[in-house]
């Protein structure tokens, strides 16, 4: 397997990580996971504007142009023969002395593997069940940063109690999920949180949103609460690994009949068509 490690392509085992390389030690550095279908980024400009976007939020500069950037992408797919899979690339703002604010010089540190991996289909036909959790993340969700312990704590909080994903609420109020976003269907009407800081505007949200306009299916980017959300008809969730994934329960109550939802799968259906 070639990996990329700042602009090289190296094997794994060449690869050197500092013991203090910020990434490593406080989080200080930002992500993105991009679907390859059929050895094609699947909305790779979309992924790579926001990594830019994320690096820029947290002052981190990548030290190459997006079309340079998407180059070394794309080779990392080919050289790995990737057909269907993943590519997850990071980039943390270096190496330097322990201490919290930034070094004065920095050199970012970027890793980019990809791997194989199907797409979820058995799951995405039956639907996943959900766990509420509290939401204690920061108030800057919009940046996709290493730091993910709140949403690794949600997510090992579901996984204990026999759940998929773990639907986050602040109060009342549903977020997302801890690696997706989440969506509730009521009357034909579909409802999600807006992309303020709350929430990581997801790309595959992006994606949905516009499928709806096509499909004349009307979108409300309006939050619901817990309450609203075990009343909804349907409810699913969305990622890049999960595609459109449908929650049949949550802490054990049917969300409608306890099977993904008629609008649930005509999205899933036309999420399939859009990928050829
Ligand atoms: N997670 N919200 C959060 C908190 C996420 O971590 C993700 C993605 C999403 C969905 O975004 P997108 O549709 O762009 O994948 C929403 C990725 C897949 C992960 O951490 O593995």
């Amino acid at each position: 397997e070639w990996i990329l490690h700042n602009g090289e392509f190296i094997r794994e085992n060449e690869l050197n990580v500092s013991k203090e390389d910020r990434g490593y030690q406080f989080g200080d550095g930002i992500y993105e996971v991009i679907r390859v279908y059929q050895g094609n980024l699947f909305t790779a400009k979309e992924h790579i504007d926001r990594f830019y976007d994320s690096a820029e939020k947290i002052k981190i500069v990548i030290p190459y142009t997006k079309d340079v950037f998407h180059k070394m992408m794309y080779d990392l797919v080919e050289m790995n023969e990737i057909d269907n899979g993943q590519v997850y690339v990071q980039i943390t703002r270096g190496e330097a002395m322990r201490q919290h604010h930034f070094p004065q010089v920095t050199s970012p540190v970027l890793v980019a593997y990809p791997k194989k991996v199907e797409r979820p289909v058995e799951m995405m036909e039956a639907g996943v069940k959900a766990a509420f959790v509290e939401d204690v993340r920061w108030l800057r969700c919009d940046i996709k940063s290493l730091n993910l312990l709140g949403n690794v704590m949600a997510k090992q909080e579901a996984h204990e109690a026999g759940a998929y994903e773990a639907i986050l609420h602040r109060g009342e109020v549903v977020t997302e999920g801890s690696s997706s976003n989440m969506y509730g269907i009521k009357n034909g009407v579909i409802y999600t949180h807006p992309a303020t800081n709350l929430i990581l505007n997801g790309i595959t949200r992006r994606v949905i949103l516009e499928l709806c306009k096509e499909q004349g299916i009307t979108v409300q980017e309006t939050a619901f609460t817990k309450t609203e959300a075990l009343e909804m008809d349907e409810i699913f969730m969305s990622s890049t690994t999960a595609e459109i994934m449908p929650i049949i329960q949550i802490d054990g109550q049917n969300i409608g009949e306890g099977v993904p939802g008629e609008l649930t799968k005509k999205l899933q259906q036309a999420f399939e068509a859009n990928l050829k």
